[in-house]
């Protein structure tokens, strides 16, 4: 008996989340492999007396890790487990600036960007020199970001020095980004989904109301047809971090397309709908393909 292990996030009560795992089981029925459902919560794998990782995971060909709980990727790993996506992959992505680090250096369109600093004292505020580079390098208005944020809710616009700081000093503590606006993209982006290194199906997203073209935030979504330029960007870009399967962002510059954000667990439900892409079916025969070489 072919058998997966699916495991979601242990608080998650998103519907799109829990329509993901699903759908996948869904999928995999029909390909003939069983697969479980968890929440994070059965602590899968623990450290044990001696010191070796006990899993009360065993007896699953692979596991599609849903969540980003990157201490209990690492461990499943180390006990033999194949992940979709792999540790690696999901760490890169679950940060903004680790992705765009890791992304740099090749020829990989990016907006703009600046690592945040993190503030370990009381006491103090954002140094006006900071605010200062900021300024000089990335001019107004200006996008911060938490690193670890998703679903728009951690990217803010920020119009002049005062709003700078105001968040600037809100997030002294929480790892963060700045990064220059591309003002052509105001309310649109590419969603770009990637199966396997290769694209699968595309749609632009746009925003009336809201700098962000998030679907959660009112965000159109429609189909787009991907140029080939595109299309290999976005592979490129899921090659360099090792994904399996992400959702990758790309905002409209002048000179061409910027990546914005690689998500390793991108929600397919939207997507599915938008562009009538079983997004479900191709990611679980993907892992077919990879697990049983059928
Ligand atoms: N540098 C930027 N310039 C213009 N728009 C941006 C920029 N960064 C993000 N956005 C807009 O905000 C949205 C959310 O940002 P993103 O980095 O994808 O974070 P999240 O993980 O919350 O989706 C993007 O889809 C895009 O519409
Ligand atoms: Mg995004």
């Amino acid at each position: 008996m072919r058998r997966g292990l699916i495991i979601i996030n242990a608080y998650s009560s998103l519907a799109s989340s829990l329509n993901q795992s699903e759908r996948l089981k869904a999928e995999f029925a029909r390909l003939g492999v069983e697969t479980d459902v968890r929440r994070n919560n059965f602590f899968p794998v623990s450290i044990a007396e001696g010191g070796e990782i006990s899993s009360e995971a065993d007896g699953y060909d692979f596991c599609v890790y849903l969540d980003k709980d990157k201490y209990v990727s690492m461990m499943l790993e180390k006990r033999g487990m194949r992940l979709f996506n792999r540790h690696d992959a999901i760490e890169a992505c679950d940060d903004k600036m680790v992705t765009a680090v890791r992304l740099a250096g090749r020829g990989i369109p990016m907006p703009r960007t600046l690592p945040g600093l993190l503030c370990y004292d009381e006491g103090v505020h954002v140094p006006e020199e900071l605010l200062d580079s900021v300024e000089r390098r990335l001019g107004y208005p200006v996008v911060m970001k938490t690193a670890c944020g998703s679903l728009g809710k951690g990217v803010f616009l920020l119009g002049s020095r005062e709003e700078l700081r105001a968040k600037a000093e809100e997030l002294m503590r929480t790892p963060h980004l700045y990064q220059q606006f591309i003002s052509e993209s105001r309310g649109r982006d590419l969603r770009v989904i990637v199966i396997g290194h290769r694209c699968v199906a595309a749609m632009l997203r746009e925003s009336a109301g809201d700098f962000r073209s998030n679907l959660e935030l009112g965000g159109r979504g429609t189909p787009y047809a991907l140029p080939a330029k595109t299309a290999a960007l976005c592979e490129e870009v899921s090659e360099v971090l090792g994904l399996d399967y992400c959702g990758v962002d790309l905002l409209f510059g002048e000179e061409g397309m910027l990546v914005c954000e690689v998500n390793s667990n991108a929600f397919f439900g939207g997507i599915e709908r938008v562009t009538g892409v079983n997004v479900g079916r191709l990611y679980a025969e993907h892992i077919c393909r990879e697990v049983y070489h059928s």
